[in-house]
């Protein structure tokens, strides 16, 4: 075994299980795992507790001028084996995944302000290597010399059922036309915003799970991941 580490970027779009995908790596390589939507997610909240969005509009004026004092870390969770959001010092990772904040996310995350001051925070993450990370930019614009790229992806139906299920499994009472309006709205302003949109870097390796299990899918991750690190076996 090699004791080599790399950066691995994952993206794609969402509710397409990249974060599963990338939290799996992470503990079959004992590396970090970082959720880069989560920061955007997290900021959203502040927008929202703050009352700076009005009519889907993001007062930027206001959003800027507290952007330094918006302070995201994740601390370990052994209770669920993953690292939690913290907004501000509180823990936030429930109340980010909830549906208001997936509605409002995609123009917070489209001001380029806010990107870059998360750009920033997500390279110091990977500068030592040994860090999977998932998102919409990881391998175009955060970390364009990653060792290795995924880009991920499934059909806009199967991945609204897949997020469905996960929302009604919590108890969240959501209607499954609901999710798949926001699944496609979120995809169309992700790909079509001017700040890093969502595309895939020339050198990532595509993966369509859409009728793939989540065994096979890793089983295809962790090879690609091996051959990296020269260790194929
Ligand atoms: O992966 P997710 O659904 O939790 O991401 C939440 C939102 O954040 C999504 O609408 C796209 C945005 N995002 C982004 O713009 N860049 C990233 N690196 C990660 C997420």
């Amino acid at each position: 075994m090699t004791n080599h580490k790399i950066v691995i970027a994952i993206d794609g779009h969402s509710s397409c299980g990249k974060s599963t995908i990338a939290k799996a790596l992470a503990t079959r390589f004992g590396y970090v795992f970082i959720d880069s939507g989560a920061m955007y997610r997290a900021v959203t909240l502040f927008v929202l507790r703050h009352n700076l969005m009005v009519d889907g509009e993001v007062n930027r004026e206001e959003l800027l001028h507290s952007l330094p004092e918006i302070k995201i870390e994740f601390r370990y969770n052994p209770e669920r084996q993953s690292s939690d959001t913290y907004l501000n010092g509180e823990n936030v990772e429930d109340e980010i995944r909830q549906l208001h904040v997936s509605q409002n996310v995609s123009p917070v995350a489209a001001i380029p302000e806010v990107r870059e001051s998360m750009v920033r925070l997500q390279k110091e993450m990977g500068k030592n290597k040994g860090i999977v990370m998932d998102g919409r930019d990881i391998g175009t614009v955060v970390f364009p010399d990653a060792e290795l790229k995924f880009f991920v992806t499934a059909s806009a139906e199967i991945r609204a059922r897949r997020r469905f299920d996960e929302q009604t499994a919590k108890g969240e009472m959501v209607s499954l036309a609901e999710i798949l309006e926001n699944v496609l709205e979120r995809d169309h302003i992700d790909s079509t915003r001017e700040a890093s949109p969502l595309r895939k870097a020339g050198d990532a390796l595509v993966l369509d799970n859409s009728n793939m299990t989540r065994e096979e899918q890793l089983e295809w991750v962790i090879k690609k991941v091996k051959e990296t690190l020269g260790n194929p076996e």
